[in-house]
């Protein structure tokens, strides 16, 4: 199963073309999504009002280069390693899932376009990368899900509880979780019988979710903490810190139950 394309065991009943088509449409439904997103709540419109008044307390002006150095700092830290996280396992959980989903998708891309014609073959690397993609993103995805989640973890609600800011991680577990098992069910070769069809719609449903339901989600985080960090890191290096006031320079003093309960409440 993991060095087969299931795709293009899928073209022998479904045309690559309309498979190929689907993701053009997921692809559209992401921009658009966005864009409406932004539209409603403003956000990058705020964003660059905000810029352009911090530009204007900035103490001093930076060169090409050191703005260069800070945005290559803020990729390979802030973005690449969603340093903004901390040490620990809420940032091995969202990378876990992070990479995982960057690789099924990626694979998914390569497959359908490249590999799904009947004279095609895949080379084993992009089945594998899929299926480790899938699963990482399982992984990572349930450990924040069960565990790491802050209504969960910080305000002691069960874990079934569901709300609709659980919509964006709850439909990419649930399209890779189903991509996984119809992948592998189609590998059993059960000869036309339902279950593999079964999830492949499930698989489907899951897609049109998790892509149509960007300005709904939290699917758009992936497109504006990256910006947000950029600038936050450009602030300080210009000295305007977002117009907010430098950290205290003085001790300290949180009081002697500061160490008694590690923070986790928001
Ligand atoms: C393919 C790219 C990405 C995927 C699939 C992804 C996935 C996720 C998921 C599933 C969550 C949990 C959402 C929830 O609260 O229900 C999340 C949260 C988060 N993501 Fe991402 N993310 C991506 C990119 C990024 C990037 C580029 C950054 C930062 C530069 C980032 C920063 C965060 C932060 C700070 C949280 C909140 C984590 C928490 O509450 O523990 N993500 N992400």
């Amino acid at each position: 199963m993991i060095t087969t394309n299931p795709f293009f065991i899928l073209s022998e009943t479904v045309p690559a073309i309309a498979t190929q088509s689907f993701v053009i449409v997921m692809a559209f439904l992401v921009i658009i999504g966005t864009l409406v997103d932004i539209i409603h709540k403003k956000n990058v419109k705020y964003f660059f009002e905000n810029a352009k008044k911090a530009k204007q307390s900035a103490k001093k002006t930076l060169t090409t280069g050191e703005k260069t150095s800070v945005i290559i700092k803020t990729v390979s830290s802030d973005i690449l390693t969603t340093s903004e996280l901390g040490a620990g396992k809420r940032r091995v959980a969202h990378l876990l899932g992070m990479y995982g989903t960057i690789l099924f998708w990626l694979a998914s891309v390569i497959m359908i376009f490249c590999y799904s014609s009947i004279d095609s073959i895949t080379p084993n690397i992009w089945p594998i990368l899929w299926h480790v993609g899938a699963i990482m993103t399982v992984l990572g995805g349930s450990w924040f899900w069960f565990f790491l989640r802050a209504d969960v973890y910080s305000e002691a609600h069960p874990w079934y509880r569901i709300i609709k800011a659980d919509l964006f991680v709850l439909a990419l577990l649930a399209s890779a979780l189903f991509g996984l098992i119809w992948s592998f069910l189609q590998s059993l070769n059960l000869n036309n019988r339902w279950d593999d069809k079964l999830f492949l719609i499930l698989f489907i449903i899951s897609n049109f979710v998790l892509f149509g339901g960007v300005y709904w989600s939290k699917f758009a985080h992936m497109f504006y903490k990256p910006g947000a960090a950029i600038q936050k890191n450009l602030s300080e290096a210009d000295g305007s810190r977002d117009n907010l006031p430098p950290p205290a320079d003085a001790p300290k003093q949180y009081g002697l139950g500061i160490d008694r309960e590690k923070a986790k409440h928001y």
